[in-house]
């Protein structure tokens, strides 16, 4: 079956044509650069360069895998989470497709989506495993017992990783978006140059972020009410060490409660060099394997939105065309 993917949740305006689940026969991610400049996504613009840009991306996602717009037998389109402008113009063109090729079409979610990144190029990974989605907007740690079936064991109580990373970024002035630049500016840095605070918050498998940006944000104004410099690249890796401390520690734990001996890391944080070093390491330690899907995948495309929708068109699952956006969307 031939699926065509859409994705528009944030500020990427993307497709892809994925053949029965597995085969990625395309996949065109269109990276908005406006929102460079103001240093976060400003959800109007967002939406505006969606409306610009998901009919040549569409149409580059159909050239790219060499299959005219009737060979496509399903439509599977983000519905939510994400921001209620963006997703509506993902969810809006996809409805008139399907109704004009006479195709149906399915609303897909978002983190189901980031969950199905990891089938694609690891097709051995079996249910039961942990999946940890890290991203700028989620940190949610699933158990996953089925495609289709997951039990939400903890999930960030205020800021996402990715969050962090990027309003780090910001305060250390170095650059939107903040996740690769810290990745990329520790690896000069000395990591255990300070010990940020990590909110493991025992006995739960909830994360908690916004401690620890406060913990630099204080760090960085005492240095500069004392008219002295501080290390931006030794921050930016005690800071780093602190995200992925908690992440990686917590995932395991996760693991190892629910006994299973598998763990994938999804989502726009899992292409982070330090975290999967990590969680390598650690898991080598415990026995444990951890999968994580190729940089490409990690962050928002319409390749992961196409298999997740393969799977679940083939059930017989279908979305009528009242569906509407729906910005907390739910997993479960
Ligand atoms: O999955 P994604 O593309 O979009 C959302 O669904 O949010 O994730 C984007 C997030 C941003 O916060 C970005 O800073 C972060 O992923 N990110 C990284 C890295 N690359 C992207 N964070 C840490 N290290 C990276 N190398
Ligand atoms: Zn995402």
């Amino acid at each position: 079956m031939l699926v065509l993917g859409i994705e528009t949740s944030c500020d990427e305006t993307a497709a892809s044509v994925v053949k029965d689940g597995k085969k990625i026969l395309s996949n065109i991610i269109y990276s908005q650069l406006v929102h460079e400049k103001y240093g976060g996504v400003v959800p109007e613009l967002a939406s505006r360069e969606h409306i610009r840009t998901i009919i040549p991306i569409v149409q580059s996602a159909l050239k790219k895998a060499k299959v005219s717009k009737k060979q496509i037998e399903g439509i599977a389109v983000t519905y939510g989470p994400g921001l209620v402008g963006s997703l509506l113009i993902g969810l809006s063109f996809a409805k008139a497709l399907s109704y004009s090729l006479g195709i149906p079409f399915l609303g897909i979610n978002h983190l189901e989506g980031h969950i199905f990144s990891i089938f694609l190029e690891h097709p051995r990974l079996k249910p039961p495993f942990i999946c940890l989605i890290v991203s700028g907007g989620h940190s949610e740690l699933i158990l996953v017992k089925n495609k289709g079936d997951y039990h939400i064991l903890g999930r960030t109580k205020d800021d996402a990783a990715g969050e962090a990373f990027d309003k780090v970024a910001k305060l250390l002035n170095i650059g939107y978006p903040g996740g690769p630049a810290i990745d990329k500016l520790s690896q000069k840095g000395n990591r255990n140059f300070f010990r940020f605070p990590r909110a493991f918050l025992k006995g739960s498998f909830d994360f908690s972020f916004s401690g620890l940006k406060t913990a630099v944000a204080l760090y960085v104004s005492k240095r500069l009410s004392q008219n002295s410099d501080f290390p931006t690249t030794d921050i930016a890796a005690s800071f780093q060490e602190a995200v992925v401390d908690v992440l990686v520690e917590k995932t395991i734990k996760a693991a190892l409660s629910e006994n299973v001996k598998k763990i994938a890391c999804v989502g726009g944080v899992a292409r982070n060099s330090r975290l999967r070093k990590e969680f390598k390491k650690r898991c080598k330690d415990k026995n444990l394997k951890v999968f994580f899907p190729s940089s490409i995948l990690c962050t928002d495309n319409a390749v992961m939105i196409a298999a997740c929708g393969d799977f679940h068109l083939r059930r017989g699952e279908r979305s009528s065309l009242d569906l509407n956006a729906v910005p907390y969307a739910e997993l479960i």
